[in-house]
């Protein structure tokens, strides 16, 4: 387990490239693999989640010129139907891969069974809410006792379309059901009680499929004879960035500037909360990348914060990045208060109990609730030593409190942040972060 510790630093400043996004290159590689066509995506992310993804589109069956590492990839697709059956996918930390596979192979022809597994982390996440649609729609999709994976997906193409109603809003569950579609007979709708991040939907209309939208549902009709997924480029991951935007309000002198990043109106509801706590955050939107609205944004120090109150129709759009919104109540005036935010117990950590367990480690006031947690914030934090719990977004987040601190903050378990972000202690330094 690797130590780093972040020193107390009065003022960051520069301009990073945001590396890509995750939630996009998952979708790109596992959509490439359905393609009739080889598709080339550039600037795909390069971390352990996309690897992982990586490795399971080749083993089922793909033919994959490039490395992640290469900044480029080819994707030689099977096809909507053709993939290799496999006994075993190894989905180590990603959530999103094993939800999206257990979509596209409940619709593969009947045939062989599949089971997605995972490292210590992701057996703990619950898998019931794939399993229960995609069970519905015809195929034989079932967790170990518990809910947990590994997850044992029998395929039962050609499915049965329906309408699902999800009970959270969640990019993942409702993926894999519009996925499990495009191999179902009829209309397959989904439902949520907020929309959530629409990636995979835009890459589908781009793919050639005629994704419907009604009554605040999302739909298509199958069986979807062939899939067409142009050439692409990944942009900027916004949960990524988020990490150098709140670096640049608490400590941004000049400024810090995130490029190329990703602003898919799902993704960035982190921006409204900054502005209501008095953030100098400014956005310069660019040309769309991949379809989806990128630019670049500028933030810096201004005046003291004020606490803000976070409530259930926001967290979707922000989901990843509430753990931010800790820190950041964390010294701000006034009492911060996040709420309707259950699911972040079942994230890559319980990311209720661990934000709120970092946030008191560094001299923080904070208390967590059921389905949030609270911070009354104070003008400064000591800092501390912290644990990532095997979670990139808390090592990240341990990072910044150091830098924000009094006297430094020592994070344990900071290799945790290769699964989205290998080069974030190398950008913080950047910025004027001194690590070591
Ligand atoms: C993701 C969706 C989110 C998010 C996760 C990535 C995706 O999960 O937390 O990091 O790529 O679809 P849910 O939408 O399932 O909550």
């Amino acid at each position: 387990m690797s130590s780093v510790t972040f020193r107390p630093v009065s003022t960051v400043a520069g301009t990073i490239p945001v590396p890509a996004d995750k939630s996009i290159t998952h979708r790109a590689l596992l959509l490439g693999l359905l393609s009739d066509r080889p598709v080339v995506v550039e600037n795909p992310l390069c971390s352990e989640d996309t690897e992982a993804t990586l490795a399971a589109v080749r083993a089922m069956g793909a033919q994959v010129e490039g490395a992640l590492a290469d900044g480029r990839v080819v994707i030689g697709g099977c096809g909507l139907r053709g993939l290799t059956p496999q006994p075993v996918i190894d989905c180590m930390n990603a959530g999103t891969l094993m939800r999206l596979a257990a979509g596209i192979l409940a619709g593969q022809p009947a045939g062989e069974l599949t089971v997605l597994d995972g490292d210590d982390s992701l057996r703990r996440r619950p898998m019931t809410r794939v399993a229960d649609p995609l069970s519905a729609m015809g195929a034989s999709v079932i967790p170990a006792d518990g809910g947990t994976p590994p997850l044992a997906v029998r395929p039962g193409g050609p499915l049965r379309g329906m309408t699902h109603v999800l009970p959270i809003a969640s990019a993942q569950v409702k993926s894999a059901v519009l996925l499990a579609g495009l191999n179902a007979t009829g209309e397959t709708w989904v439902q949520e009680p907020v929309p959530s991040r629409d990636h995979t939907e835009r890459m589908l209309r781009a793919a050639g499929v005629d994704v419907m939208e009604r009554d605040g549902m999302v739909g298509l009709t199958g069986p979807v004879a062939r899939l067409s997924l142009p050439d692409l480029r990944v942009p900027g991951d916004f949960s990524s960035a988020a990490f150098a935007i709140v670096a640049g309000v608490l400590l941004g002198d000049p400024d810090v500037c995130v490029t190329g990043v990703n602003l898919n109106p799902h993704r960035t509801g982190l921006l409204g909360v900054l502005r209501r706590m008095g953030a100098d955050v400014v956005v310069e939107p660019g040309p769309d990348v991949a379809g989806e609205p990128c630019g670049r944004i500028i933030a810096r120090r201004r005046g003291v914060l004020q606490a803000t109150e976070v409530t259930a129709d926001e967290v979707p759009s922000m989901v990843d990045e509430l753990p931010l919104v800790g820190l950041l109540g964390a010294l701000a005036a006034g009492t911060t208060v996040v709420s309707g935010a259950g699911e972040l117990r079942v994230k890559e950590s319980d990311r209720i109990r661990s934000v709120v367990e970092l946030l008191v480690a560094v001299g923080a006031d904070a208390e967590e609730r059921e389905d949030g947690f609270v911070v009354r914030g104070r003008p400064s934090i000591p800092g501390g030593e912290v644990h990532s719990h095997g979670d990139h977004r808390l090592a990240m987040l341990g990072a910044l409190a150091g830098l924000a601190s009094g006297s430094g903050v020592t994070v344990h378990g900071m290799e945790a942040v290769a699964v989205s972000y290998p080069g974030f202690v190398a950008d913080l330094e950047l910025l004027g972060a001194v690590a070591g």
